[in-house]
């Protein structure tokens, strides 16, 4: 599989109608080229609209072990043929199908005897195609709703008579009773499932991939399976064959540098490589002082005696600690992170004169969440998120093996790749590491200080059995000090704050309720382990308004 895909960005709000299926044009004039390859595996094939949820119903239908990819909308018929899938999805999409220039597909998709699903725009689409009128409503619909059932069919099976939906729309679909059956409406929407009278195709008004619709991995299941006769047969092992096949044939004899961060992305890219390049294969690790406890030694040991790939490790803690001296501001401490990172980075890749590609652990929600492609209108809250990290001018061909993936998706790959349970596991680490976790001035005591009371933290969640509840947890080092009493004396010193958070997907999160006898410990253990600590305190901030990190 060659690495493909493109980032739509959301229009500006004040664009409307035509304007916004120029937009739409744009982007696509703007997007790579993208090749999807032949497969002997049952596949399902998501013709991509712009929908912001496109990439998640080809996630979606992976769940269901069918594999499937986000193709452009208007891949030809022959290469759809040639790819021979199961069934077909026509995802959402910003634009109106009454428009002059939105976009469409050849009605002679749906002649191929492949069973269809239009989602959203795509069944509105397909109605405008089969017999059927879509006009704008009077009013967007946006947000949760109650769906009944009308008539029984196979992609209902299992749902009860009725069930919370998702809905996103503006325009409706009307008068589509002579092509067309009823399955489901909603107390504003007549059409919100409906199938050909003659042919297997279906229409959804509402967002069956997104968790909100409650039903909607059913349906999407009942789809696969029912309607297409998938079997579920394929494995996550079987992408990883195919970007093994991928990197082989695109690499060929040259040299592949991989930057390893000690998280899982980097180290899921780094074993997809070696299973694909081996020798070929040189890993990049730079020690920036801001890691936590172990973790260098942990990256030396997987990556150098177990994998055993040409592993460089650059010892740069003094030129971090060195150009970070008096610096408390945290966008500019990430600045400085980031750029010496990419000079000590570049210096080392430039000793590796053979050189040709570079390898990143790109995930497909860090290029949504960080508008990497867009001047959109998601404000940045945080000058953060690693794509593109390393730039352009490196001079290397990127390899992005992860970027149509999901976290978990990734994971998957990880412990099939035979990486640990703890690595694959592990909290999500921030680029700038404890530089924006030890708040104020970074020392290298305040550093060791703060990497000791956080190995505490994650040693009593492991203990308690509480580590993959929370999805992110770390101490925190705070620039004040406070007065304790240790023994008989008076004590003035600095603040742990421990922090634990569970969430979806880290744009919102809750303060995790921590059991009291666990944060006694973890309290008890960092005042008397780490020296220089008298006080333990615990976030109980939601995000918003707060963040998950504190800098
Ligand atoms: P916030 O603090 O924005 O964090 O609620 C959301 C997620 O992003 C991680 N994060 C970062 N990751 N570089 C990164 O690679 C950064 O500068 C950065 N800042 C926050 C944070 O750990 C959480 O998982």
């Amino acid at each position: 599989m060659t690495s493909w895909r493109y980032n739509w960005p959301l229009p500006p709000d004040h664009m409307q109608g035509a304007q916004h299926t120029q937009w739409f044009f744009l982007m696509t004039a703007l997007a790579d080229s993208r090749n999807v390859s032949a497969t002997t595996e049952e596949l399902i094939l998501v013709l991509d609209f712009g929908g912001q949820t496109a990439q998640l119903i080809a996630r979606r239908i992976r769940d269901q072990n069918v594999f499937c990819q986000l193709v452009r909308h208007d891949l030809s018929l022959e290469r759809i043929r040639e790819l021979n899938p199961k069934g077909l999805i026509l995802s959402g999409g910003p634009a109106s199908v009454y428009e002059t220039n939105s976009p469409k597909v050849d009605p002679r998709l749906f002649e191929l005897g492949i069973p269809v699903l239009g989602i959203c725009y795509g069944l509105h689409l397909t109605c405008q195609l089969l017999g059927g009128h879509v006009t704008p409503g009077s009013k967007r619909e946006f947000g949760r709703t109650e769906c009944r059932i009308l008539q029984p069919d196979p992609l209902l099976a299992g749902l009860p008579q009725s069930s919370t939906v998702w809905m996103s729309h503006g325009d409706h679909v009307e008068n589509a009773e002579t092509s067309f059956v009823r399955l489901m409406d909603t107390s504003t929407c007549a059409f919100a499932a409906v199938k050909h009278r003659e042919k297997p195709i279906y229409g959804l008004q509402f967002h069956p991939e997104v968790t909100h619709s409650e039903y909607g991995s059913l349906l999407l299941a009942n789809f696969v399976k029912s309607v297409c006769g998938c079997h579920g047969t394929w494995r996550i092992s079987s992408l990883i064959d195919r970007e093994v096949a991928s990197i082989r044939s695109r690499v060929g004899n040259k040299r592949v540098i991989c930057g390893l961060s000690g998280g899982v992305d980097s180290s899921v890219v780094a074993a997809i490589l070696y299973k694909a390049i081996g020798s070929q294969l040189s890993c990049i690790f730079v020690d920036n002082g801001l890691l936590r406890k172990g973790e260098s030694d942990k990256v030396r040991d997987r990556f150098q005696n177990h994998f055993k790939t040409d592993l460089h490790v650059v010892d740069a803690k003094d030129r971090f600690l060195d150009e970070l001296k008096g610096v408390t501001d945290p966008q500019l401490k990430r600045k400085i992170i980031g750029r010496v990172f990419i000079e000590v980075f570049r210096k080392e890749a430039e000793s590796i004169p053979d050189a040709h590609f570079l390898a990143q652990g790109t995930l497909y929600p860090d290029v949504i969440e960080s508008g990497a492609a867009a001047d959109g209108p998601a404000a940045t809250i945080k000058a953060h998120h690693n794509v593109g990290g390393l730039p352009e001018q490196l001079g290397f061909e990127l390899i992005e093996p992860l970027r149509d993936l999901f976290k978990d998706e990734v994971r998957r790959m990880g412990l099939e790749l035979g990486l640990t349970d703890e690595l694959v596991w592990r909290h999500p680490f921030p680029g700038p590491g404890l530089g924006v976790r030890c708040l104020g001035e970074l020392s290298a005591p305040r550093l060791a200080k703060l990497r000791e009371a956080d190995a505490i933290v994650m040693e009593e969640l492991r203990t308690a059995g509480l580590y993959r509840q929370i999805q992110q947890a770390f101490a925190v080092l705070l620039p004040v000090h406070t007065v304790g009493v240790m023994g008989d004396g008076r004590t003035y010193e600095e603040v742990v704050a421990v922090r634990a958070v569970s969430t979806d997907d880290f744009m919102t999160a809750d303060w995790f309720p921590m059991p009291h006898d666990v944060l006694q410990r973890i309290s008890t253990r960092i005042i008397n382990e780490v020296r220089g600590v008298n006080r333990v305190v615990y976030d109980i901030s939601s995000k918003p308004p707060s963040t998950i990190e504190w800098e």
